[in-house]
């Protein structure tokens, strides 16, 4: 992993980025201003795991190029199972930052991949300063955890 630094077409695209997601679209200018100070990018290789099934739940992610892969074991299956691919402008780790449990999947790049980070206490800032924010992502979070993949 390296981490780079935010250039001015960086906060362009993570700008960008954040307009498509719908719960950073209901942010208000300030509140994107100040999480843009705090959000970091970060790149990965071929083959590198973001995050693993079981880690602390210490960052969110958003996609900003590459293609990550989304695996989980679950039960008593002894494999992982593939839940989803994930490209640019998708985003991750939400999960265990909202129920305060360890990672519920292992995140694998299958190409290089950059990411743009928030870390914890910075997510939790965003979502206690926009309750639609914390709303949004918590739907999101509730339909992630219950599809079909879950079972
Ligand atoms: P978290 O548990 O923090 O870390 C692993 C992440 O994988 C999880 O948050 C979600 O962001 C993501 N994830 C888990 N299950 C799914 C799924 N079914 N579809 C898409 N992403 C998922």
């Amino acid at each position: 992993m390296k981490k780079l630094p935010m250039t001015d077409a960086d906060t362009v695209r993570f700008t960008g980025i954040a307009g498509r997601i719908k719960f950073f679209s209901s942010m208000s200018m300030a509140l994107l201003e100040k999480i843009l100070a705090w959000v970091t990018l970060c790149e990965y290789g071929k083959g590198e795991r973001i995050r693993t099934q079981g880690d602390p739940g210490d960052a969110f992610y958003a996609i900003d190029s590459g293609r990550v892969s989304v695996k989980a074991k679950r039960g008593l299956l002894p494999f992982p199972r593939k839940l989803a691919d994930l490209g640019p402008g998708d985003f991750f780790g939400e999960m265990a930052l909202l129920s305060r449990q360890p990672r519920n999947a292992t995140v694998t790049c299958e190409e290089p991949t950059r990411v743009f980070v928030l870390l914890a206490d910075h997510f939790e800032a965003a979502a206690k300063e926009n309750p639609r924010f914390a709303g949004e992502i918590r739907k999101l979070a509730e339909e992630r955890g219950s599809g079909p993949e879950r079972k």
